[in-house]
């Protein structure tokens, strides 16, 4: 089995990244591209994904624009095809594109919660079709899937959002036994609040927000370190499981607090 080490080059390593055209994947395809990866770059805006291939240029390794609507099982299947056909195998999978909507409680809506579903947690399901067989037939392979910090436990104004990084979260647990026996290693991406086009739009304040980049450096030293969950920033991360673990009388104290 080939674990990926911290400090190991990613040359001859085939990387897929889906929602890297901004945000926290598109800095992780520009990290991974630096250490002499070959990163195949999925979203939907070839545009971004182009101009993301000609910054990486003059990199040690490449990346190669692979648009695909990842909500859309067909067209994750011709994009995991053309990885198979040009590659053969894929090493390191980064499950990453999702949104955010609030969805403050008073306001709840089902479509809202269809949205998150669909993206985050059916289009990593869609990649996650193509992904396992290769890599079960491979006897390698790393499957990354980022949820978030917000997956832990039902916080203010994210009912849709951490339900859908709560499931994440419970499938990766669930895969990580299930895969370990056949070579596929598997790990779960918790972040708090990094700084992105998608963190752009919050109104609200948000604690120990960090910058894309050693975002993305963390992703890329826990992908080598750590054996199942990848979380950051340190300190609202311990924040966060501590919170995980309090009974719901003490919980609540806390969430209410939050919302006022
Ligand atoms: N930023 C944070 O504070 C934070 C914290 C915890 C977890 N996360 C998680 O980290 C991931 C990335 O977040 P981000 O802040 O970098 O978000 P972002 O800036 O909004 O980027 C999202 C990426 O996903 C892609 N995407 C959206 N819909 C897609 C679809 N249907 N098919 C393929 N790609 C699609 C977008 O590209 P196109 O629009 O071009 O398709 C874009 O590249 C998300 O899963 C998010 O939940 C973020």
């Amino acid at each position: 089995m080939s674990t990926m080490k911290s400090t190991e080059s990613l040359k001859n390593k085939v990387i897929w990244i889906t929602g890297a055209s901004q945000g926290i994947g598109r800095q992780l395809a520009l990290t991974m591209a630096k250490r002499g990866g070959t990163v195949l770059a999925t979203a939907r805006s070839y545009g971004n994904l182009d101009r993301l291939q000609h910054e990486a240029q003059d990199l040690e390794g490449i990346i190669i624009p692979l648009p695909a609507d990842v909500t859309d099982q067909d067209s994750v299947i011709r994009a995991a095809d053309v990885i198979m056909t040009r590659f053969g195998r894929v090493d390191i999978a980064v499950l990453n594109a999702g949104t955010f909507i609030k969805t403050d409680g008073v306001d709840f809506r089902s479509t809202h919660m269809r949205k998150h579903l669909e993206l985050n947690v059916m289009g990593v399901c869609h990649c996650l079709d193509a992904l396992i067989p290769m890599m079960v037939d491979q006897q390698s392979g790393t499957l990354a899937v980022n949820a978030s910090l917000a997956g832990y436990r039902g916080l203010p104004g994210a009912a849709a959002y951490g339900a859908s990084k709560a499931a994440l979260i419970n499938m990766a647990e669930s895969l990580y036994t299930d895969l370990k026996p056949h070579g596929v290693d598997v790990k779960v991406i918790n972040p708090g609040f990094v700084k992105t086009p998608l963190t752009d739009k919050n109104k609200f304040e948000m604690p120990f927000l960090m910058d894309v980049e050693p975002a993305a450096n963390a992703i890329l030293s826990g992908l080598g370190n750590q054996p199942f969950e990848i979380r950051f920033p340190k300190v609202f991360g311990m924040m966060m499981g501590f919170l995980r673990v309090l009974p719901y009388r003490a919980f609540f104290s806390v969430t209410r607090r939050l919302n006022q």
